[in-house]
């Protein structure tokens, strides 16, 4: 057993007490490899700003849970080294059950999500509760999930997203004791975020989606007040590296994201968590497909990695300074 303390990390839990007083939320971005890694502990160093690093059960079987733990450790050590200090928390991202949810408890995670939320309502509470019943031995937060965000949600595919019923997030809170609640209001994961079909098309071709259902974020608020709420799904997709993807070679039709400026109205609320993981998906990628295709006789790693990593760094600055509002807040 490790705890996560001996490692230098912290839990959600001040974190998002001072999120919701403050009015801003807490980058969580997703990680599986070096170049994220120190793009991400660059960015929200240099903008002074607590972060949560994801790891997800597919980064977990591509990168390997030991060296991805070592490496959150690490981060803790390179951010000293940057010059300042910031609170790290290491998350499970989408824990599919108790089991999953134990190893990263032991093996040094600070929060693990259990995503019981494909399961019946009392299945959905049943399987969080005892993860939050082992979690809180160690001072570990959980986060738990109500609705369903449509488009692929931990290997499960949802045709249509199931909004949170605000009727049930008091009773949902107070059965389990979760720290924090990720809700479905219209968010949803990947980059193909709505069918065209569902979105307007403006001259240019581009996409206007459907607005984020804030009516029912409201309704939460009021039923479990000052409550930590959890927003998946929300990459914007920026139209620029979908572009630069697309002219390299790239075949990416119809990609479309939640709005800036929907997110920083989110960020205001008791929205305290934000998960983004496309955008820096997006972002790598059009740097090193720009970097191959115009450099041919180019072949070291470092050469396209490099400049993946700068670009994902401005990425990350960019959503702290002007969209969730974190900076400074470390
Ligand atoms: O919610 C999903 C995250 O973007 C992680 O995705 O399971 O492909 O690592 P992944
Ligand atoms: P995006 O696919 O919108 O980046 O969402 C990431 C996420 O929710 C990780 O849990
Ligand atoms: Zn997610």
């Amino acid at each position: 057993m490790i705890s996560y303390k001996d490692l230098g990390l912290v839990n959600t839990k001040e974190l998002f007490k001072k999120a919701i007083a403050g009015k801003y939320a807490i980058p969580a971005y997703n990680f599986n490899n070096m170049e994220q890694l120190q793009a991400i502990i660059q960015a929200c160093v240099e903008t002074r700003s607590p972060v949560i690093l994801q790891v997800s059960k597919g980064a977990r079987e591509y990168a390997n849970q030991t060296l991805l733990r070592y490496m959150a450790e690490g981060a803790v050590q390179y951010a000293k080294e940057l010059g300042y200090e910031i609170p790290i928390v290491l998350h499970l991202d989408h824990g599919d059950s108790f089991e999953t949810c134990k190893s990263c408890i032991d093996m040094g995670f600070s929060s693990v999500m259990i995503d019981g939320s494909h399961f019946p309502y009392e299945e959905n509470i049943e399987l969080t509760r005892r993860v939050v019943e082992y979690a809180h031995k160690y001072d570990v937060t959980v986060e738990g999930e109500l609705g369903v965000l449509a488009g692929v949600e931990d290997e499960v595919v949802a045709e249509k997203t199931i909004y949170t019923r605000p009727e049930e997030v008091e009773d949902f809170v107070s059965r389990t004791g979760v720290d924090s609640l990720a809700i479905a209001i219209g968010t949803s994961h990947g980059a193909n975020k709505f069918k065209p079909e569902q979105c307007e098309r403006l001259p240019d071709g581009r996409l206007v989606p459907p607005p984020l259902r804030f009516d029912i974020l409201e309704e939460i608020e009021k039923r479990i007040p000052g409550f930590p709420i959890v927003l998946h799904g929300s990459s914007s997709v920026p139209p620029q590296y979908v572009e630069i993807i697309n002219k390299y070679g790239g075949a990416l039709k119809d990609a479309v994201g939640i709005p800036e400026e929907q997110l920083r109205k989110a960020a205001t609320s008791a929205v305290c968590k934000i998960n983004i993981d496309s955008d820096g998906r997006l972002a790598m990628t059009a740097k090193i497909r720009e970097i191959l295709a115009t450099k041919p006789a180019e072949f070291d790693p470092r050469k396209y990695l490099g400049p993946a990593r700068a670009e994902l760094k401005e990425l990350y600055k960019h959503k702290i300074i002007n969209v969730l509002g974190s900076d400074n807040k470390a």
